[in-house]
Parts: structure tokens; C-alpha cells; sequence
């Protein structure tokens, strides 16, 4: 299964892809993450987009496709892959188009104003890239998985927050148009109790 999650920022692509790798045992590919990854062992790529992501800009297209490419040609992707976060331009899903046959596309909906406010709640792990939400955790510092130290990324602030759904208006959301044109696109509602959202992507999947 060779699936992507489309939505705007916060409406939950990372908290579904992460049980979808589980359940499906095939490996989660975030854009944002190995974005963050990089910044933080400071790595050429990192030091050269650190500030685009603390503005909440896009990375350029010549280099998030190049880094997704390799990364789909790695043979844990053999058998499939969720892609969280990529892609999020027309210029990365037409050359996904030229190398990937992609079989469905979750479009996963949400309001801002919810947004802003579970964006306001997210907690991230570093070590093991879980994400959690402060209503759901016993203590805010320590990784319920793997006993790492939580953080607040540094793009959930509200004003950052704001221009991702600013940059998601007008440069992502065209992609929904993208792939329904192509009939692979399946919208849920993002905005309801995380079972329920998983449920249904489970029963558009198992069409
Ligand atoms: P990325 O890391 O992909 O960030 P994003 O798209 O802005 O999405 P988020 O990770 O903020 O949200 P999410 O949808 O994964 O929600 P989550 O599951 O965490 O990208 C970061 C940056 O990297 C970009 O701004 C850009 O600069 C760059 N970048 C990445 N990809 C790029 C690309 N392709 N091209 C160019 N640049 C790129 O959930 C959010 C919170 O809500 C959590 O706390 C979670 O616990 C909670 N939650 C989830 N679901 C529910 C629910 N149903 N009910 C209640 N709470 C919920
Ligand atoms: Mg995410």
C-alpha cells in the first residue's frame, strides 16, 4: 500500500501515520521529521533550512523531492509507505507522479481554530518522533514510549501556526483538487476523537 496524508498542519497526519506503520508494517516517511532531525545533528541541509522551518515556510522543491526520492528507493519501501507531509507542492506531486504509482490519498480535514488550539497542546519526542498531546499525557517532559525528553516544537507557536495554514491555502490545499482528479483522493474528518478518525481510514483503506 502506497498511501499519502494530505491535511493542513495539525490535523493529525503524524498521529495516523504512526499507527498506520504499526498496523500496517510499512515504514511512516516524514518530510517534517527528517527536516528536524537534520537541524538538530546540524547537518549542511539542516543549517541551510533551520530558519525556513522556525518562519513556518516551505523547504524548496529541488530539495525535499530529491531527499524523498532516495528515501522511496530504500527496500523497507518495497512493499509501501505512508507519506506524511510530502507532498505539499504541485511541483512534488507531479514528480512523485514520474517515479511512485500511488495507490490512495487520505485527505484528513480540519478547522484552524481547532488546529490552533491542539497545536498549542503538542508534544514531540526527538528520540523516537512520537507525538502527544498535553490533554493525554501523565507528565509533559517524559516520552510515555520511550522515556525521552519532550519538546515543543519550535513551529507551534500561534503566529507560526498561522502562516502554516497561510502557506497550506494557497500552496498545499490545490492538491486536493490534484488527486481527485484522479480519483484517488478520500476525505475524513479530522476533527473528532483519534479512534474515530483512524477508524474510517481503516475502512477506506480495506476498499
Ligand atoms: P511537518 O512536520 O510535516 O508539519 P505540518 O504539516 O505542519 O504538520 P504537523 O506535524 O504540525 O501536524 P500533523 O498533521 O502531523 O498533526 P499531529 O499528528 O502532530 O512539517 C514541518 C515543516 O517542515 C513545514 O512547515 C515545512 O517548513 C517543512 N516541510 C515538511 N514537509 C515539507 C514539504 N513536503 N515541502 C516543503 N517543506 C516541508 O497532531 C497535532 C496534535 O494534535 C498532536 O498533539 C496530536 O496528539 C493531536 N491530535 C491528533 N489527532 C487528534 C484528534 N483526532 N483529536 C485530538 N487531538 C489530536
Ligand atoms: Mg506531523
Amino acid at each position: 500500500m502506497k498511501l499519502i496524508l494530505l491535511g493542513a498542519p495539525g490535523t493529525g497526519k503524524g498521529t495516523m501515520a504512526q499507527r498506520l506503520r504499526d498496523d500496517l508494517n510499512i515504514p511512516q516517511i516524514s518530510t517534517g521529521d527528517i527536516f528536524r532531525k537534520n537541524i538538530k545533528e546540524e547537518t549542511p541541509l539542516g543549517l541551510q533550512i533551520k530558519d525556513l522551518l522556525a518562519r513556518g515556510e516551505f523547504v524548496p522543491d529541488d530539495i525535499t523531492i530529491a531527499i524523498v526520492k532516495n528515501r522511496l528507493a530504500e527496500s523497507d519501501c518495497a512493499n509501501g509507505y505512508i507519506l506524511d507531509g510530502f507532498p505539499r507542492t504541485t511541483a512534488q506531486a507531479e514528480a512523485l507522479d514520474s517515479f511512485q504509482n500511488i495507490d490512495c490519498v487520505i485527505n484528513l480535514h480540519g478547522e484552524p481554530e481547532a488546529i490552533i488550539a491542539r497545536l498549542a497542546g503538542r508534544r514531540f519526542c526527538p528520540a523516537c518522533n512520537g507525538t502527544f498531546h498535553t490533554s493525554r499525557l501523565q507528565s509533559e517532559t517524559v516520552c510515555p514510549v520511550c522515556g525521552g525528553n519532550l519538546i515543543i516544537r519550535e513551529d507551534d507557536r500561534e503566529e507560526t501556526v498561522r502562516k502554516r495554514l497561510e502557506v497550506y491555502s494557497t500552496t498545499t490545499f490545490p492538491l486536493i483538487e490534484y488527486y481527485e482528479k484522479k480519483g484517488k483522493l478520500r476525505t475524513i474528518d479530522g476533527d473528532r476523537y483519534v479512534d474515530d478518525v483512524y477508524d474510517d481510514i481503516l475502512a477506506v483503506l480495506k476498499k
